[in-house]
């Protein structure tokens, strides 16, 4: 059974992004799954940078939609994402270097930013992202 799952209240109306959010689900699914079956550090690393990537992209998505409307709530919604590359990027770091080990508080916690996130903050935009025409 796959760690996280996508439900429809997740849908943000707007299909670009709902894609992203899917392929960061699918992206945690893959790192849960790595651990589980005991991959190396390394396969498991490689997995943490693309999904660290991937999040980039899709925060810079987002932003950049929020810059193009004047979106209301952007500076606290850039906040919460500047903070989570902060705190990734610290693990990022501590696994690296051995200092930090990939463990069940590292997955929930990527799982509760991900959904607190999504219900939380993106679901704010979705009525001026829907006024602009993005779908
Ligand atoms: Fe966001």
């Amino acid at each position: 059974m796959a760690f996280m799952k996508w439900i429809d209240d997740f849908g943000v109306g707007v299909e670009e992004i709902d894609h992203q959010h899917k392929d960061l689900i699918n992206m945690i699914n893959e790192l849960f799954d790595a651990m589980s079956v005991g991959q190396a550090n390394d396969v498991l690393g490689e997995i943490i940078n693309n999904l660290i990537r991937y999040a980039v992209i899709h925060f810079d998505t987002e932003e950049g939609y929020f810059d193009q409307f004047d979106y209301e709530f952007s500076e606290d919604h850039k906040e919460e994402h500047r903070k989570f590359k902060e705190d990734v990027g610290k693990f990022k770091e501590g696994f690296e270097t051995g200092n930090i080990v990939l463990s069940m508080e590292v997955f929930k916690f990527l799982k509760n930013w991900l959904i607190n996130h999504i219900i939380g903050e993106d679901q704010k935009y979705k009525e001026c992202f829907r006024e602009n025409g993005l779908q």
